[in-house]
């Protein structure tokens, strides 16, 4: 499997790097076009951006005080909230409802229109008084950020959720532990009005600023991630712009999530600071940076769909996924759940349902002789491959060791050890 993911990739000499990159050249061709708005940009998911948000004073007052009931939001709530409202989750126009979630959960599509959908998007709560037709008041560390008119209630099958979401019903899994002992008892469905966007201390774009930042008629390509850019990311992402099913003229977003995720990666608002000195450093204009406020599920595959949708309604129209893309481990045995290569070939294969492209990437590695090149090169041509993972980096930074330039931007790595030594 691993062999025949990476023997799909072919070596490609980029302008600007000398190294040879990663991208297959078999993939699509480069007249592709996607269908777009007025504005030239690729149309959000199910055609139209959708955008909850209340912005009459008075309004916002009626509607709060028509509800009954008061929640306190988790943060994992209030992204889902904030996407909502601002339509990353379009055409979704508020939490689902049972008869959705199930369809979701078993079929990976929105029931009656079909539209792809990776993820449920759900309320949880444990209130046992709330009931269908009350309205409930969402805040959020102070802030009044949404009301939910309930249009359902139940009790999940978070066991069949999760063996269809995640793949795996085990509580090894990060993503499955959140979905049975973070969320509550009952999930909540229904109609959604968003107030006061969650203050946060680094802004996140809507998907019209975004979609406003981006150039019109031209390719997007976006970067997700979770973690620090680190060498091995920017070569993913700058060479992206010349990969063969990319027009020249294009824009990559790097569009990291900075919600909630797994516990032992590094917290949002640590990684924003990075970002934020590795954009003044790079000061590329062809790379634009945004902050999405999506919590993580590490489901692999089906996340990979999550994440693709959330960006077309973004208006970026390609993907960039390497390698065991929004994958995780066991937590007892340090065991992958997902190949390496699921998330990507599953995005692939849902691209064009999409109307969207990716832009795959084989494992890369670094190597003293040629840099960043695929873990096949390497194999093939013998070349000394240099390693660092993730818990040693950590470790490193704690020790107030030197951290390789190959491995990550000193600008970053400053950031980090800032917060690992005031942490
Ligand atoms: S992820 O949860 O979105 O996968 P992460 O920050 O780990 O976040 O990775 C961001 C993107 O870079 C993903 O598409 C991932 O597959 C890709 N990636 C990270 N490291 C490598 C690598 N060494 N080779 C190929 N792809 C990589």
């Amino acid at each position: 499997m691993l062999q025949q993911s990476v023997k799909a990739f072919v070596g490609f000499r980029g302008l600007l790097s000398k190294y040879a990159a990663p991208y297959s050249t078999r993939l699509f061709s480069t007249s592709t076009g996607f269908k777009t708005d007025g504005t030239g940009r690729i149309l959000p998911h199910g055609g139209e951006l959708v955008d909850l948000s209340v912005t009459d004073p008075q309004e916002k007052k009626e509607l709060a005080a028509s509800c009954k009931f008061t929640q306190e939001c988790s943060d994992r709530n209030a992204c889902d909230v904030e996407l909502l409202s601002v339509g990353g989750f379009s055409p979704l126009k508020g939490f689902m409802n049972r008869d959705v979630y199930d369809h979701v959960v078993a079929n990976m599509r929105l029931p009656q229109s079909n539209l792809i959908f990776g993820l449920p998007v759900v309320f949880d709560t444990e209130n046992e008084a709330v009931k269908e037709g009350d309205r409930v008041l969402l805040k959020y560390k102070g802030q009044n950020i949404g009301v939910l008119e309930v249009e359902s209630k139940w009790v999940p099958n978070k066991a069949k959720e999760t063996k269809e979401c995640y793949r795996t019903s085990s509580l090894e899994h990060p993503g499955v532990q959140m979905v049975a002992m973070e969320r509550g008892k009952y999930y909540l469905g229904g109609k959604v009005w968003g107030l006061d966007i969650p203050k946060r201390e680094f802004p996140c774009a809507t998907p019209r600023e975004v979609r406003a930042l981006l150039p019109a008629q031209q390719d997007v390509v976006v970067f997700q991630c979770r973690n620090p850019v680190h060498r091995a990311h920017y070569e993913l992402f700058t060479r992206a712009l010349h990969a063969p099913n990319v027009r020249p003229g294009a824009v990559c977003l790097v569009h990291p999530t900075v919600g909630p995720t797994q516990d032992d990666d590094i917290p949002g608002i640590v990684r924003y600071h990075t970002y934020e000195v590795l954009k003044a450093e790079l000061q590329n204009p062809a790379i634009k940076w945004a902050y999405l406020p999506y919590s993580m599920h590490m489901a692999g595959p089906r996340e990979a769909i999550q994440h693709m949708l959330i960006r077309k309604n973004y208006g970026c129209t390609h993907f960039i996924v390497g390698r065991d893309m929004a994958g995780s481990k066991s937590c007892l045995t340090g065991e992958d759940f997902y190949g390496i290569y699921d998330a990507q070939d599953f995005a692939k294969k849902h691209a064009e349902e999409l109307g969207m492209q990716t832009v795959p990437s084989a494992d890369v590695v670094y190597t003293e002789e040629r840099g960043y090149v695929t873990v096949d090169e390497a194999k093939k041509d013998g070349l000394h491959v240099r390693k660092l993972s993730g818990t040693k980096f950590r470790q490193m930074l704690r020790a107030g060791e030197d951290i390789p330039e190959w491995f990550a931007f000193k600008s970053v790595v400053s950031v980090l050890r800032a917060h690992t030594q005031s942490s």
